[in-house]
């Protein structure tokens, strides 16, 4: 029977558009999915074109296609100026192949091409245009992090001879070893995680009836292979059991090829399509998601850990010439936490911590692990806002950090340009113990104990002091559920109402930890939150913050400050702001907007609105979807204000005269916002 999906219904979908932020997103179950697939590798009998060193022969069969056209030309004319070699087009010839084959050696930026699966649903143009945008921003990002030896010509996966294949010749000394005898007739295709792989894209079987002799029988002859390629990536968009199973999951992946030295070639990437339909899509979230199954797949996953390889004896000009196996790269400490010991690894979490354990290994993932108790991912209480974390949230927290490079580097494959890291602010120069279960209950900038309010570390967000199931019981402030990003200025509140600590939403506003609250408020302490601010930089640590009416106002890193009109105090985090990072809010929340979402947008707008008594009717007019330039928006406002404050006065007057007895003589703005409760109170 066919399977059908159901239409997300419009009630469902508000159902959903409230519970995603509540969820973890992006829960990864990469390990999982990879322990269920049988990984091929390349054959060991067929000549790995790389050996070294060359003989002649090979050079002639390789070079024709390495070499090309331009590179030629250059070469020609700089020859031409050189008589001596010029005379000798023979030593010529040779000297423009070593030329190419020394270039296919040097490290370049892996090429990652993709390819839609056979089996992919047919989507709709928005779905696809989705997929696409996402997919191929991710691989534009990983392609400029991570450059590989090349691979010549065209990329020719590889058939598994335990599939096509009755029997092997087992006996070493026939001339036919290792060498399929009978073809399994039952053989169709190969495929790798439910994606059939064309046979345009294998290489063919063939088979030796004999043990001894050379006649054999080509059942299948090599297919073109992928040009440019140095992975190859099969897309597969569909609703499959596991995304139903867990809708959390927006994506997985396996590895499905490795070539002779190891490097995983090829990979399936199951897109889930519920993830596409819903309203709160979010390009950016999508983007990461890729990043990070890519990163599985190109080599940071446990089943790989243990093909690394150590390239250090070879030339950084040849990448993957002389190198030989890593080992084991994993190894549990002594408090039994499972540890990447890999040089990199460990210089770069050695500087980040800036801490004295000169072999301190980073921590893996010890919940969610299967037998063997390796993950291939990061400790969250250590790595928080890595990219290689098990579960990812709102994409401007998560960092493709150096630690995560430094692992792809300590591959052996690759050569990672580490001007493209982004910081981790989180746990920098916190020392060897930083996110140890023992420590992580006192209160630090990092973990919080109880479960108040106050900011997410990297002051973006208003945050509330929470665990979850990576945490292990340790604490962090993560983003609240609703509003809490300071940077959006949508996010402040319509009313002056509850803006009684001069909380300012702006593009340039941070989270900082405040106790502020207006002079003239009727309460005289409140406890310590999270609260809006806006702040400056005036040097490197140094910055000014601005509060709700007050001038620009010096606040010294690591110290609180009072505000004019204000009782109470803001505190200036210390290294946080101005620092060397560069923690910014998304440049845009929103990739390609369609027309249908626009009018989904101001449907969801009106619905946020409706619910404010009186006020909703005049600030209706002043909230357009489209983008509205800030003075034509304060323009807006101030009107509204007014016809608010004359409604207001009107309102009050009535009351006045109802009542016959008036509240106090002072006259404050936020007197009048109040009115409209007051009445609520006496309707009920
Ligand atoms: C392996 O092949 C050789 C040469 O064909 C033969 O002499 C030998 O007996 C074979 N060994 C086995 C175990 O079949
Ligand atoms: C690394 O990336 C930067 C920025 O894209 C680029 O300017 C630089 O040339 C790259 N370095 C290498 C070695 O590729
Ligand atoms: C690293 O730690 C040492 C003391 O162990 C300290 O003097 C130094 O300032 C720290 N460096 C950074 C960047 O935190
Ligand atoms: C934190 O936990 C450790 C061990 O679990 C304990 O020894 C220590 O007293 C705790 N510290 C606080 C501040 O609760
Ligand atoms: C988010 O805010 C809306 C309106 O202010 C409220 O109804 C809803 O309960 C809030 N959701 C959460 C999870 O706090
Ligand atoms: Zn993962």
């Amino acid at each position: 029977m066919k399977a059908v999906q159901p239409p997300i219904s419009s009630p469902l979908l508000l159902l959903l558009l409230h519970l995603w932020p509540l969820c973890i997103w992006g829960r990864c179950i990469f390990d999982q999915v990879q322990s269920s697939v049988r990984v091929v590798s390349s054959p060991i009998l067929q000549p790995n074109p790389y050996d070294w060193p060359l003989n002649e022969a090979m050079v002639k069969q390789q070079v024709p296609v390495i070499s090309v056209g331009r590179d030629d030309l250059t070469l020609q004319t700089t020859q031409r100026s050189q008589d001596a070699t010029s005379r000798h087009p023979q030593s010529l010839r040779i000297r423009r192949m070593e030329k190419g084959w020394i270039k296919a050696l040097q490290p370049q930026p892996i090429r990652i091409k993709t390819w839609t699966s056979r089996e992919s649903p047919v989507l709709s143009h928005w779905e696809r245009e989705r997929v696409e945008a996402a997919v191929s921003e991710a691989i534009s990002t990983v392609s400029k992090l991570l450059s590989v030896r090349r691979v010549p010509d065209r990329l020719l996966l590889n058939r598994d001879i335990n599939k096509y294949c009755r029997f092997i010749w087992r006996n070493s000394s026939t001339y036919n070893y290792n060498r399929c005898g009978r073809a399994n007739e039952k053989y169709r295709a190969e495929s790798c995680l439910g994606v059939t792989i064309p046979d345009d894209h294998l290489s063919g079987y063939i088979v030796y009836p004999h043990p001894d002799q050379p006649n054999s029988q080509v059942l299948k002859p090599d297919g073109l292979g992928v040009p440019d390629t140095d992975f190859l990536l099969y897309m597969h968009t569909q609703s499959t059991a596991k995304c139903r199973a867990d809708s959390s999951v927006l994506a997985y992946s396996v590895h499905c090829q490795t070539d002779a030295d190891g490097r995983p070639i090829v990979g399936v990437v199951v897109i889930c399509r519920e993830s596409l339909r819903v309203d709160g899509f979010s390009h950016e979230r999508m983007v990461q998601t890729v990043i990070h199954e890519l990163f599985h797949m190109l080599g940071f996953s446990k089943d790989l850990y243990g093909t690394w390889r150590d390239c250090s004896l070879s030339s950084q000009s040849q990448l993957g010439v002389g190198c030989s196996s890593r080992g084991h790269v994993t190894n549990t400490d002594e408090t039994g936490q499972m540890r990447i010991y890999s040089p990199n690894v460990i210089k770069t979490l050695h500087t980040h911590l800036n801490s004295t354990h000169t072999e301190l290994g980073a921590p893996l993932e010890n919940q969610d692990v299967g037998s063997g108790g390796v993950s291939s991912h990061w400790e969250a209480r250590v790595l928080q806002g890595s990219i290689m974390m098990a579960a990812l949230g709102e994409p401007s927290l998560f960092q493709i950090d150096r630690v995560t490079l430094s692992a792809l580097q300590d591959t052996g494959w690759y050569t990672v340009n580490f001007s493209q890291a982004q910081s981790l602010l989180w746990g920098e120069g916190e020392g060897d113990l930083f996110g140890s279960l023992a420590t992580c209950n006192e209160s630090s900038s990092f973990f919080c104990t109880g479960s108040g309010l106050g900011c997410h570390y990297l002051h973006l967000h208003k945050g509330e002091c929470q665990s979850d199931e990576y945490l292990e019981g340790c604490r962090i402030y993560k983003p609240l559920a609703n509003r809490s990003e300071c940077w959006k200025e949508e996010n402040e509140r319509k009313s002056e109402l509850e803006n009684w600590s001069g909380e300012i939403y702006h593009t340039d506003s941070r989270c900082f930890l405040s106790s502020l609250i207006r002079e003239d408020h009727s309460s005289h302490s409140v406890s310590v939150v999270g609260h809006c601010y806006r702040h400056r930089c005036t040097g490197r640590n140094m910055y000014q913050i601005q509060v709700g009416g007050s001038d620009w106002l010096d606040c010294p890193a690591g110290k609180s400050i009072e505000v004019l009109g204000y009782r109470g105090t803001v505190f200036c985090p210390d290294r946080r702001f101005c620092h060397h990072h560069n923690v910014n809010p998304p440049a845009s929340t929103h990739k390609p907007l369609l027309p249908a979402q626009l009018s989904t947008a101001a449907t969801f707008s009106k619905r946020n609105h409706t619910p404010q008594p009186m006020i909703s009717n005049s600030s209706l007019n002043f909230k357009p979807a489209l983008p509205f330039s800030t003075s034509a928006l304060k323009a807006g406002m101030i009107v509204a204000s007014v016809l608010v404050i004359a409604n207001v006065l009107f309102l009050l007057a009535v009351l006045i005269i109802i009542y016959r007895k008036c509240c106090s003589a002072r006259v404050r703005v936020h007197a009048f916002i109040e009115t409209p409760h007051v009445l609520q109170l006496q309707a009920t």
